[in-house]
Parts: C-alpha cells; sequence; structure tokens
C-alpha cells in the first residue's frame, strides 16, 4: 500500500455506503486527510469519528507524527468536528477554481497524533 495515497475507508450500513474517507502521507511523519465525508442523512452518529480513527491508525503505522487537513472557511460542518478532535488552525491560504469567482479561502488545520 502506497504511504502518499492509502485507499478509502468506506462505512457501510446495511448495505449501503454511508460515508467515506481517505488520507496519505505528504512528508515523512506528515499525514493529510484528503476526504472525509458523510451522507448528510448520517451525520452526527459518530461514524465520521470512527473514519476518522482508522486512517489516522493508518499513518501513525506509516509513521505520522501529525496529521493535516484543509477545511474551506466557513464550513460549518467541518470545522467544529475537526477542532472537537483536537485540530488547530495553523494558516489560511487563497484557493483557486476553474474561474477567479470561484475562488474560495481553505483553512490548513494540523494536530499532533
Ligand atoms: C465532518 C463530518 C465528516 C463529521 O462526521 P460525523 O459522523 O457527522 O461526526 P461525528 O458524529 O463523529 O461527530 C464527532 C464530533 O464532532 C463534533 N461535531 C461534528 N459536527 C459538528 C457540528 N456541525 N457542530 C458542532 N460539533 C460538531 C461533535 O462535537 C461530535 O462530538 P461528540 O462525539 O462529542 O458528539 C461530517 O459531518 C460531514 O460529512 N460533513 C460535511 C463534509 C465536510 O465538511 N467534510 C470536511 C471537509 S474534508
Amino acid at each position: 500500500m502506497s504511504q502518499e495515497w492509502g485507499g478509502w475507508f468506506v462505512a457501510i450500513d446495511d448495505g449501503q455506503v454511508i460515508g467515506a474517507g481517505a488520507g496519505g502521507l505528504t512528508a515523512d511523519h506528515v499525514g493529510e486527510i484528503f476526504v472525509l465525508y458523510m451522507d448528510p442523512v448520517r451525520r452526527g452518529e459518530g461514524v465520521g469519528t470512527e473514519l476518522l480513527e482508522a486512517i489516522t491508525a493508518q499513518q501513525k503505522e506509516f509513521g505520522a507524527m501529525e496529521q493535516w487537513v484543509s477545511v474551506a472557511k466557513g464550513n460549518e460542518k467541518g470545522i467544529p468536528f475537526y477542532e472537537a478532535k483536537g485540530f488547530i488552525c495553523i494558516d489560511e491560504r487563497k484557493s483557486y477554481a476553474t474561474t477567479e469567482e470561484e475562488a474560495y479561502t481553505s483553512l490548513r488545520y494540523k494536530r499532533s497524533i
């Protein structure tokens, strides 16, 4: 298994995918959550926590000692979750989509693992 892309972690309930996440290492000892998303009607049940824990366990096996995630500024679904997990906002950067009007600010969050 590549350390740069650790593969998908998928939460399944009754044959249905209800959430998924993935991460990898961006440098020695540095983990990154690339994506973590729950079905909107299945949020707040603790499954996002389980997915994050599974990705984190894998990254620790890969030797990660810190973990980063990007969250869009103003994302009130993602930010409270990561702050509850001990992530701290370190940096703010402008991201560009296909057009200038779609530019948005993303926040870089980090925690020790
Ligand atoms: C972020 C996300 C993955 C969290 O998954 P989840 O299954 O809903 O989260 P959990 O039920 O495991 O919540 C864990 C903790 O986060 C906190 N939390 C989560 N969402 C919150 C919210 N909107 N407001 C306040 N606290 C929140 C709670 O304190 C909860 O702690 P508790 O276990 O003590 O109750 C999910 O809500 C989601 O898909 N959001 C939209 C997509 C997104 O923004 N992803 C992040 C960008 S990659």
